[in-house]
């Protein structure tokens, strides 16, 4: 019986979920593989006496990642240890030991994906990496071949759970931020640096590895417009309701023939739109592409068990194509079409302000003349008193479609204004009107 040897960098949460899976359904596994298995040869760690969340035998573990490298019966490589350098030094090592590799790591592949491709179709070796977006839900495989035939134009995202499940929490009830993110580390969703996941960088990276394989091109996270939720308040969460909407966190690409947008923020998006309803943890990914339309690709995008689930997969598919002798073709799905970035000055939305001023006369003419100079038009506006202090009131406006460049001119300018007593919160709004975004879908 053919043994399949792999090598486990990492035994964190996702490392141990590996680990847990391929144990939990080696029979399965062993049928899928026609009478193959897959065994965990040996797992590099930082710590060897660390208490660790699933039992491993000792004789497994090392610190030495030659122990591993220099092993002529490991054939795949298993990268869970995240960060950027001493991956991108690991998975290098990897393939050109003429290892395959299976990696989660969206850091590392939006900062270095073009290297380690190049680097991986020049030794004829398979870099699988299913696991770094939508946790378990199969999105690079539904792009690289369920919609190989497709041109897709537009890609819309909700892809990380833990700033969805801060979003769900803050508008079922009002609780301390800092609570939210405790629990979301407590339950393996978070980054080890949560600022990841708060900012937006998780889900820009994430966006930096969709964006090849949707329209074959590579962007960087510079190329991206990325806000993150820090400055949300529970009162946006009222207006939003109020207009209207719901708050989510958003990763938008949008080809437009000559040049391509990409965008990551919170954002305000209809009631009536599927990605309206994705909560807590879940992840969705909605594609619009010419011949099929819209289809939308939903499921737990973070956790140990569903991100193990993807890793696992890809060491299933890998060792198919080692059994067939199949390795090393293009598994990437990456073509090239080279293409202009949009600035993000360029780029166009809706937008919802709350703008808290002095409540007296002319403080509502100062605010329309700013936005009118840029040629904003607003589509809507409330204003409420404050009850603590009556003598301040909360503004909060969405505007018809402006650019950019003429909000954040706009923007500057009002915050200037005496009479604007706190920085305005901005968030973009994603509407289209005349589009009934729940028609039409199809759900994978
Ligand atoms: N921190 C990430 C998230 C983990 O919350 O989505 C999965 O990539």
């Amino acid at each position: 019986m053919r043994k399949i040897a792999v090598g486990l960098l990492g035994l964190g949460n996702v490392g141990s979920g590996v680990v847990k899976l391929l144990a939990d359904n080696a029979d399965s596994i062993r049928e899928r593989l026609g009478g193959a298995s897959v065994e965990i040869r040996r797992i590099l760690v930082r710590e060897t006496e660390k208490q660790r969340l699933v039992d491993v035998d000792r004789k497994l573990i090392t610190k030495s990642a030659s122990s591993i490298l220099d092993d002529p019966e490991i054939s795949i490589v298993v990268e869970l240890i995240g960060g950027e350098e001493k991956a991108r030094q690991l998975v290098l090592d990897a393939i050109a030991h003429g290892k395959h590799v299976v990696t989660a790591n969206k850091a590392l592949l939006a900062a270095h994906g073009d290297e380690l491709f190049a680097a991986a179709e020049k030794k004829n070796v398979d870099l699988y990496y299913e696991a770094s977006v939508g946790g378990g839900v199969p999105i690079i495989r539904a792009l690289r071949e369920g919609l190989a035939s497709d041109r897709i134009t537009e890609v819309i995202g909700i892809v990380n759970g833990t700033s969805n499940f801060l979003l769900t929490k803050m508008t079922d009830e009002p609780q301390p931020f800092e609570q939210i993110l405790a629990e979301a580390q407590r339950l393996g969703y978070a980054e080890a640096d949560s600022s990841l996941d708060v900012d937006g960088w998780d889900a820009a990276h994430k966006l930096c590895v969709l964006v090849p394989l949707c329209f074959g091109i590579s962007i960087h996270t510079k190329d991206v417009l990325v806000e993150g939720l820090r400055g949300i308040e529970p009162i946006d969460f009222r207006y939003a309701e109020r207009f209207g909407f719901v708050i989510k966190p958003l990763v938008i690409a949008k080809d437009h023939g000559d040049s391509l947008e990409a965008r990551v923020h919170p954002t305000l998006i209809p009631r009536r739109f599927m990605l309206a309803s994705v909560n807590d943890v879940y992840n969705a990914v909605y594609v619009s592409s010419h011949a099929l339309g819209q289809s939308m690709y939903y499921g737990r995008g973070a956790g140990m068990m569903p991100t193990a689930v993807a890793v696992v997969s890809d060491l299933l598919e890998v060792s198919r194509n080692l059994l067939s002798s199949s390795v090393g073709g293009p598994p990437t799905g990456r073509v090239r079409t080279p293409k202009r970035i949009r600035a993000a000055g360029e780029l166009e939305s809706r937008y919802y302000l709350r703008i808290n001023v002095l409540d007296q006369p002319g403080v509502l003419a100062q605010l329309a003349g700013l936005l009118g100079e840029q040629g904003i038009s607003i589509s809507e506006m409330v204003q409420e008193g404050q009850r603590t202090d009556g003598k301040s009131a909360c503004v909060v406006m969405t505007t018809h479609i402006a650019r950019e460049e003429n909000m954040q001119a706009a923007l500057m300018r009002i915050n200037l204004l005496p009479a604007v007593v706190a920085p305005t919160r901005l968030l973009r709004i994603f509407d289209r009107p005349g589009e009934n975004a729940t028609r039409g879908g199809k759900t994978a």
